[in-house]
């Protein structure tokens, strides 16, 4: 595969220092975006090629660009953190590469060299990296994403993609903070099935979960836990995040069932759970299970995990059949100690034993 080199045309009219400072002092999420963007193509024949650092712009889609019609699109996010000697670095960047060339093979898209994802990581965080927030937990948020730019209406893997770097500042995932979050289990609808493309980071999996996302808040709950497709009855995942069950020191997530996303963070916590002393496995976790063990006590602890909203406690479950806390539906001790531990490491505070911080 080519590699290409990343040409820089850095913008004549960044957003000035005050503008900048004011949107960092109240990022939100997904909201505000950096003054550039890298855009790499792809063509049949001729591989990757075209690599450049150009100022964040809309683009000119024609009208029956395949995307718009069929959906192959995947996407990824990661995030840059500032260090406490004022540098940037960011967290498992091949991880996320190699996600996206996983997704790539999933969708029939072409795969970007891991090295190429990187570079344009770095490229990105480089010119922007007055963007990058210094204060807490805050941090930049990075999403590449790649969409088929051929045009035509025939139903084939496209010929022509553009692979997509954006950056936007990040506070809080979810306004409330750390406050426990209450979910609503899906028996409706699936998020995926079994050989659907559930393990693939692709749009069509978040299109299809926003109407049991609407359902979850028509329940007065604020996130939907995606049960298997076949018995509607072991825990998947959340929306945006996987999930971890806290038994007293025994530390559960569900085990990769091939219709969930292999989190980054989740794969991230099984080590650090590990490295403080927790047992750690990956199982499979019924609804009757999670009922049973919070109603004998064995359960202390349930919450999710994902790069967007870091970790957050799960409060309360409400199903067709039954609704409980979770324990006594504040924080956990384990949850808020393994959220400190994954954001000391990413911030810089506590020591890189991994390997894991990618300086940039
Ligand atoms: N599950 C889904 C559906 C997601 O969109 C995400 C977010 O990326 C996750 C889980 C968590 O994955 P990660 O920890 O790699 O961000
Ligand atoms: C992430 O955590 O990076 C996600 O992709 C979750 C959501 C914003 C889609």
């Amino acid at each position: 595969m080519t590699t290409p080199t990343i040409e820089l045309k850095p913008s004549a009219h960044p957003l000035s220092d005050a503008e900048r400072e004011a949107i960092l002092a109240s990022p939100g999420f997904g909201r505000h975006f950096t003054d550039h963007m890298v855009t790499i193509k792809w063509t049949e024949g001729r591989g990757w090629h075209d690599g450049q650092l150009v100022p964040y712009a809309p683009l000119s889609l024609d009208p029956a660009n395949m995307t718009l019609h069929y959906a192959q699109t995947i996407f990824e996010g990661l995030k840059a953190y500032r260090q406490p000697d004022g540098s940037v670095a960011t967290f498992r960047p091949e991880a996320n590469a190699e996600r996206f060339q996983n997704s790539a093979r999933r969708l029939a898209m072409p795969e970007l060299p891991v090295e190429t994802f990187i570079e344009a990581c770095e490229v990105l965080v480089r010119q922007d990296r007055a963007w990058v927030p210094s204060q807490g937990e805050a941090s930049l948020y990075l999403r590449p994403f790649m969409i088929a730019t051929e045009v035509g209406l025939g139903v084939r893997p496209a010929n022509e993609y553009l692979f997509i770097l954006i950056a936007s500042p990040a506070g809080a995932y979810f306004s409330g903070g750390v406050k426990p979050v209450s979910v609503w289990l899906s028996e409706e609808y699936v998020r995926a099935a079994p050989g659907g493309t559930g393990a693939a980071k692709t749009g069509g999996n978040y299109a299809a979960s926003l109407v049991a996302q609407a359902q979850a808040i028509e329940q007065g709950c604020d996130q939907v836990v995606w049960l298997d497709a076949i018995e509607r009855r072991w825990i998947e995942e959340m929306g945006g995040m996987n999930l971890y069950f806290v038994y007293g020191s025994r530390i559960v997530t569900p085990e990769l069932s091939g219709s969930l996303l292999p989190g980054i963070t989740r794969d991230s916590l099984l080590t650090i759970a590990a490295d403080l002393g927790y047992e750690v496995a990956e199982g499979r976790i019924s609804v009757e299970d999670w009922k049973a063990a919070n109603e004998d006590g064995s359960l202390t602890e349930v919450f999710a995990c994902g790069t967007a909203a870091v970790i957050t406690p799960v409060g309360s479950v409400k199903s067709t059949r039954a609704n409980w806390t979770v324990a006594d539906g504040e924080p956990g001790a384990v949850t808020m100690r393994l959220r400190a531990a994954l954001l000391d490491i990413q911030t810089g505070q506590a020591p890189d034993k991994h390997g894991w911080m990618h300086p940039l």
